[in-house]
């Protein structure tokens, strides 16, 4: 049986999610996965806060250093968002040879291209599953699934806060701030909402939906944007009297090595499949050369649900490390971290 040695860096909505998975889960995964499945650290602003997990059992840290110097791990999950410091973080767990697994558009969404070298480079996992679309496994249809496929155009609804806001307001006849509260409490909405009402959280999603459907990396500047902000409940009625609804789209189209994205508010007829996609619910559309029209949905925010992809990806990792093992010759599978590491 391996030793798998993790650190979670981010107890939030989305870490606590990832502990309650493997806690609950605990005996089928390791007996699937033939690994011990430790935590050492979690990595946290305020240690002293009140948790909705029984912390007892962990080491929590507010210094990173726990982590970065510690040689024995094996995969850091990061589930605590922000740009520039997270991206510095991971960038030295990754030369020192530790698998990376990340919810992290923002992040993502500008340092893609950096991290995925790298990770070529060091011969590591990167996986991101959870950045797009929360609990639906849209990273690995796309790398997987539909790999016999081109794939020329995808749209659909990104979002979970500001789909979960327009289902209030049309649904409920709730006001703009009654329902971006709720969505904050349930732990939908980013630290700072800012993101999810203006689009921005959906274009960093397009952004890297782009990059794993085309192969193209592009910038936040290539994806047009616009939120939902100045969409009214008057807006909304009107259009429902028209017969459409309006959600809050994202697509983008390949076409000679140029790609046309976009996020907007986009007035759906109310037959149109998108258009009964309510509340966290995220749905894609993606049109494959070969399979044709495929749509997937699910829950795009939420504790266990964006858990559930990051324990997918885990899982991933550790059966990537299990096959890196199997291909060094016997007397080098003495455990995980004999693995190739520039730090052994
Ligand atoms: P939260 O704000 O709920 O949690 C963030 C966690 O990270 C907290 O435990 C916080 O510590 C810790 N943290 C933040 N900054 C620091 C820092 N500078 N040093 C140490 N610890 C820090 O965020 P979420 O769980 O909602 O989101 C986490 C990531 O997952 C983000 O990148 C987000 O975009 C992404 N994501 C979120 C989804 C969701 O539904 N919420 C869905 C998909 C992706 P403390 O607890 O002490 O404050
Ligand atoms: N704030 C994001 C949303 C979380 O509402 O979709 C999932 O990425």
């Amino acid at each position: 049986m391996k030793d798998i040695k993790i650190a979670l860096l981010g107890l939030g909505t989305v870490g606590t999610g990832v502990v309650n998975i493997l806690e609950e889960n605990k005996l089928q995964l390791e007996k699937t996965m033939d690994a011990r499945i430790t935590v050492k650290h979690i990595f946290v602003k305020n240690v002293n806060k009140d948790r909705a997990i029984n912390t007892e059992r962990y080491h929590l840290t507010d210094d990173i250093n726990d982590i970065l110097n510690d040689h024995t791990l094996d995969i850091a999950i990061e589930v605590m968002g922000g740009i520039d410091t997270t991206y510095h973080y991971l960038k030295q767990l990754m030369t020192s040879g530790v698998h990376v697994i990340t919810a992290n558009k923002d992040l993502l969404a500008v340092h893609l291209e950096e991290l995925e070298t790298l990770a070529a480079e060091r011969e590591i996992s990167l996986k991101y599953e959870a950045s797009v679309a929360g609990g639906i496994p849209i990273v690995n249809a796309i790398n997987n699934g539909l790999n016999a496929n081109g794939i020329k155009h995808f749209m659909g609804i990104f979002n979970g806060t500001s789909n979960f806001i327009l289902s209030k307001m049309a649904l409920e006849g709730q006001s703009f701030e009654e329902a971006l509260a709720a969505a904050t409490e349930l732990g939908y909405a980013e630290a700072d909402p800012t993101a999810d009402v203006d689009g921005i959280d959906a274009q960093r999603k397009v952004v890297i939906t782009s990059y794993l459907a085309f192969n193209q990396f592009m910038t936040l500047d290539d994806c047009a944007v616009e939120g939902i902000r100045n969409v009214t409940s008057t807006d909304i009625k009107l259009a429902g009297e028209l017969g459409y609804t309006i959600k809050l789209i994202g697509q983008a189209y390949a076409e000679n090595d140029r790609v046309e994205a976009s996020v907007k508010p986009t007035c759906l007829p109310v037959h149109h499949q998108l258009a009964h996609v309510d509340y966290e619910y995220n749905a894609i559309y993606i049109d494959g050369s070969a399979v044709g029209d495929t749509m997937y949905y699910g829950r795009g925010a939420g504790s266990l649900a964006t858990g559930s992809a990051v324990v997918s990806d885990l899982l991933h990792v550790i059966r990537y490390i299990d096959t890196k093992l199997h291909t060094l010759p016997p007397h080098f599978e003495i455990e995980s971290k004999a693995l190739d590491r520039s730090r052994h």
